[in-house]
């Protein structure tokens, strides 16, 4: 299997404290076995300072506990904070292996520009990583669909009540073993269209991975569960008219004719699951579309049959189809919708690849415990 990341080879010297009281192996193995999202966390975590005056410094894995915050923390008052999604995959041989962490890195960096904050090096992003799986690759799940959540995040730590970007920053990585976001069948989702709120707007922080755009979405999602569905969709906050993207996850269309078309806008998050599924597709010989798309589109399209299937993608939920969109006075698709083949394939090539059973022809993967 490749390993296409030409790093340079720097290498920062992370202070590694044990936790004393690590959970015993045999609850963490039920943990492990019977992972529920985001709920358990591993025994240590990452912490790296920033500071106006002396950049980075201060790398170390310490238990993990509850991080001491001033009251002032400019985090807790203008929500200047961003984060990623990512995972670690138990390979049949016990290695264990991460996907495009170099996009993951990039994606920071560019929402650390926007939300006015240092950019972390990818070096740095990556080894910490490593250095968490050094101390926590025990936590890594093993059975079928199942993996290590990583969540590296960085907030303004400074206490100041002014308005302006913070001078004093704290970067984190914890991680959480997690099976599938929706439960393990991969059976259609319904979504939500939500037309009371939009998500982002132009010009605004849309396209960034910061907690205020999950903030946002809250509302909505809990409209979008009052109404039996488990993510929302979001049109453009212009026109009112463009399909966006979920809560969560990024959406695809795929045509009778095999193209598959995903929005093309710069208020939605730039998703690697996307970005790779539609180069398998493309790969497997599909025609791939990034442009606007009407929610009308995609609702006569249907009726039409122009649009045969629908899907949702995301490091959390990987790929899942999408059987119904409920609106306020429209449906598209039904519930019990069969999940569409070009997706379900799709999802399967991503798996695999991720857990090392097909070629990684791409040199996506990057092997964390070495
Ligand atoms: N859109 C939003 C709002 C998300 O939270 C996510 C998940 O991270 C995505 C799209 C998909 O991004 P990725 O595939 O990089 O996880
Ligand atoms: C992810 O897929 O990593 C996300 O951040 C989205 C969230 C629904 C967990």
């Amino acid at each position: 299997m490749t390993n296409l990341l030409p790093m340079a080879q720097k290498s920062f010297n992370f202070q590694v404290v044990k936790n004393p009281d690590p959970m015993p192996a045999d609850k963490r193995q039920e943990f492990v076995d019977k992972p529920v999202f985001g709920t358990v966390f591993t025994d240590h975590m990452v912490d790296v300072c920033w500071s106006e005056r002396g950049g980075w410094h201060r790398p170390r894995v310490q238990p993990y506990g509850p991080i001491p915050l001033d009251p002032a923390a400019a985090v807790l008052h203008y929500g200047q904070e961003i984060f990623e999604g990512m995972k670690a995959y138990r390979h049949q041989d016990g290695s264990i292996w991460t996907f495009r962490p170099d996009q993951n890195a990039l994606r920071f960096q560019r929402s650390a520009v926007r939300m006015a904050m240092p950019e972390l090096p990818t070096e740095y992003f990556i080894q910490s990583l490593k250095e968490l799986i050094a101390v926590d690759g025990d936590w890594v799940p093993s059975l079928p669909e199942t993996s290590l959540y990583l969540r590296p995040f960085m907030f303004a730590k400074e206490a100041f009540l002014g308005v302006r970007p913070a001078k004093k920053i704290a970067f984190y990585v914890i991680a959480s073993p997690v099976g599938p976001y929706f439960g393990g069948d991969a059976a259609p989702v319904s979504i939500w269209l939500s037309t009371t709120y939009t998500r982002a707007g132009r010009g605004g922080t849309g396209a960034a991975k910061t907690g205020g755009n999950y903030a946002a979405s809250l509302l909505a999602q809990t409209e979008a569960a009052d109404n039996g569905c488990q993510q929302v969709l979001f049109l453009d906050s212009v026109e009112g008219k463009y399909i966006e993207e979920l809560g969560g996850m990024n959406i695809v269309l795929v045509y009778k004719d095999g193209t598959l078309v995903t929005p093309d806008s710069d208020t939605i998050l730039s998703g690697i699951t996307r970005d790779s599924v539609l180069s398998l597709a493309a790969d497997r010989g599909h025609a791939v579309e990034r442009r606007p798309i009407t929610i009308e589109e995609w609702r006569t399209g249907v009726d039409s049959g122009d649009i045969v299937e629908a899907f949702a993608c995301g490091t959390a939920a990987t790929v899942v189809p999408i059987g119904q969109l409920k609106a306020q006075d429209f449906t598209i698709g039904s519930p019990d919708a069969p999940a569409g083949t070009v997706t379900m394939a799709l999802r399967q090539e991503l798996i695999d690849i991720q857990f090392g059973k097909r070629e990684d022809t791409h040199g996506w993967m990057l092997r964390l415990d070495q």
